[in-house]
């Protein structure tokens, strides 16, 4: 499957994006084609148009780039912190930007905080996002206590219950990656 990472954190001592990485290395090696989509990386501006308002391919080289992943892509893992008690803006920033590109595909939401709660009031804040953007939230939600002492900058875990507990939260994603993916070629609403 296609699938892309969405991380918005702009912060110079960021720990998120090692969470990003983890969970890129665990669907590589279920032999996912995964893409990293990082604010940091494709700075996109602070919202004037959406990806939809330029005439087509006349957006910014780095909203293009990140419009044909997010087209291509059979679904989504939503990588996010938590910001008093939400959604990081440079997160929601990336996210604003495009909209047809999401529908009718999964998501998967890995979040995390510094202290012990995981970010879990982000992921509920998260999923009315998500499902306005019409990419559906799985059930599972996979919650990162203490970011950064869980992983390292390669993404290897460092406590390594992550590994364990990775798997059951991929496989679900899985099969609603199949699941919509063989309804999309029976045909979308619009
Ligand atoms: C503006 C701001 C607000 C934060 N609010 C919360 C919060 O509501 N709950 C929480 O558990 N941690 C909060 N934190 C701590 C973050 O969980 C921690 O800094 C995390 O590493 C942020 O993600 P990032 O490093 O990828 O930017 C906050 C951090 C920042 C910078």
């Amino acid at each position: 499957m296609n699938i892309v990472v969405i991380y918005g954190s702009n912060r110079s001592d960021r720990q998120g994006i090692k969470a990003a990485r983890f969970i890129i290395n665990k669907l590589s090696e279920r032999g996912h084609n995964v893409e990293l989509i990082d604010s940091k990386e494709y700075k996109l501006p602070f919202l004037d148009k959406m990806h939809k308002e330029y005439e087509a391919g006349k957006a910014p080289e780095m909203m293009e780039k990140a419009h044909k992943l997010l087209k291509n892509a059979d679904g989504f893992v939503i990588v996010s912190g938590e910001y008093n008690h939400s959604i990081p803006a440079a997160l929601k920033n990336i996210l604003d930007h495009f909209q047809s590109e999401y529908y009718f595909k999964p998501s998967a939401t890995l979040s995390y905080s510094a202290g012990p709660f995981g970010g879990l009031r982000v992921a509920v804040h998260l999923r009315a996002v998500l499902s306005e953007l019409g990419m559906s939230s799985i059930p599972t939600i996979f919650p990162v206590s203490a970011v950064q002492n869980a992983f390292d900058y390669d993404g290897n875990a460092i406590d390594k219950n992550y590994d364990s507990r990775v798997v059951r939260f991929i496989e679900e994603f899985e099969w609603y990656l199949t699941a919509l993916k063989n309804q999309r070629k029976a045909g979308i609403p619009y």
